[in-house]
């Protein structure tokens, strides 16, 4: 088999990549080690900047979004029993959208196989060979035959545990990161939404989250031990657990509901640098990773491909490569800003087990300083939509 990129992995990053090829007139072939049914079902992230949604409609993958997504214009931070608002539009006239990661994701594979786009999944035994060469490859096992693709590019989309990174010439690599020694759980609950807008909260017994779905669904999250299991929380324990991190003495309550779905994820930072090597490029998770506290993580794996997609069609259009020589650069700088404000809200939210006394109050003054000072507002405000 031959194409001109060679895409692993079917998350946001490489299905949308993918797309935006196929739009300037270029061949991928997409290789997934999950099933359809799986990509298409599983929960992750929800929120989505202006910028994602632009580059959504631009490329012709929209229109369910901007039907079926819920545009937000501000959220609640609430700590020390009040809630403030955080105006996100009128600090800085944009907003966001709640649109669920595998939404986007439905909506990417029914335009690539609209399109008679090359997607291969569950396929097994990835591996990458001669990324130092003008011809890469990848082969692979698919319907229990062995393949192999060769390629111009291989790109590397196959989230934090793929096999991309570690095919990386490890020569000159530098790794960032950071463990916070906490999780999320998150449970999805058959109810009437809690609250229109996003409610992040910090209490002493920990961080937690009320976010939505669909008029029908709430999403709700709450810090825990990322060693822990989802079978020691009973529907009652979570419930006891949620109000009493939630609720103020104004008689709002967080709804409860069916709990259909139990998660607990664990929060990181990374950052893996350099994001290319030869023919190979790496883009989204498996180049870096954000404790979800920002909701940046689908939105950085959307910017990096926008920018890689740009590279690749001057590429092919003009025979230069001064974009894809720049990318690593190009992209770094916005995920480490990105990298910033998740740390940021990850430190200022939850409960860290080893903080001195000091660090608690100053914590909670900062959080004062944030809802007081409208300088401080917009700087959170312009962060969480992405305004940079
Ligand atoms: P992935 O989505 O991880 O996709 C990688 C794909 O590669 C997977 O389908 C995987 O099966 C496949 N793969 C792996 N290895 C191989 C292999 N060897 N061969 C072939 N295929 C392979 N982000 C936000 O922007 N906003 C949010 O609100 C938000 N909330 C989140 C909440 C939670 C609970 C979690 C877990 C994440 C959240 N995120 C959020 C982060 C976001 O989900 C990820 O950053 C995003 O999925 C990254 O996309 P990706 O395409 O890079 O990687
Ligand atoms: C959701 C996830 C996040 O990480 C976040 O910060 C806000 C909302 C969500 O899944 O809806």
């Amino acid at each position: 088999m031959r194409t001109q990129v060679a895409i692993i992995g079917a998350g946001p990053a490489g299905l949308l990549l993918s797309h935006l090829l196929h739009l300037n007139g270029i061949e991928s072939v997409v290789l997934e080690s999950r099933s359809r049914e799986d990509i298409e079902a599983t929960i992750r992230a929800g929120v989505l900047e202006q910028g994602t949604m632009d580059i959504l409609k631009n490329a012709g993958v929209g229109a369910r979004m901007e039907a079926e997504g819920a545009l937000h214009h501000g959220f609640d931070l609430a700590f020390g029993g009040q809630r403030h608002r955080i105006d996100l539009t009128g600090l800085t006239g944009k907003a966001i959208t709640v649109y669920p990661q595998h939404e986007v994701i439905k909506d990417l594979v029914a335009a690539r196989l609209a399109a008679q786009g090359q997607l291969l999944f569950e396929v097994t035994d990835v591996a990458l060979h001669d990324v130092d060469t003008t011809t890469p490859a990848v082969s692979f096992v698919h319907r229990g035959e062995a393949a192999r693709i060769e390629a111009d590019f291989v790109i590397g989309c196959d989230g934090y545990h793929g096999v991309a990174r570690p095919a990386m010439p490890q020569q000159g690599r530098q790794d960032f990161q950071r463990n916070y020694g906490f999780g999320w759980f998150g449970i999805l609950v058959e109810s009437a939404p809690s609250s229109e807008e996003l409610i992040y909260a910090q209490h002493e017994r920990g961080f937690a989250l009320i976010s939505t779905r669909t008029p029908t669904i709430q999403r709700l999250y709450f810090q825990c031990d990322p060693a822990d299991h989802v079978d020691n929380w009973s529907d009652d324990r979570i419930w006891a657990e949620l109000h009493t991190r939630l609720e103020n003495n104004d008689g709002w309550r967080v709804n409860e509901g069916r709990i259909f779905q139990k998660n607990i994820i664990g929060m990181r930072s990374f950052v893996s640098t350099p994001m290319q090597a030869g023919r190979l490029f790496l883009a989204g998770d498996s180049a870096h990773i954000v404790p979800p506290t920002g909701a940046k993580g689908m939105n950085l794996a959307v910017s990096d491909v926008n920018l890689l997609a740009q590279g690749l069609e001057q590429f092919y259009r003009d025979g230069r490569d001064e974009r894809l020589q720049g990318y690593t650069a190009a992209a770094l700088k916005r995920i480490w800003r990105a990298e910033y404000f998740s740390w940021w809200m990850t430190s200022m939210l939850h409960t860290f087990a080893d903080a001195t006394p000091f660090e608690r109050e100053v914590r909670r003054a900062e959080l004062e300083c944030v809802v007081s000072s409208r300088a401080m507002s917009t700087a959170l405000a312009e962060n969480y939509v992405g305004a940079f």
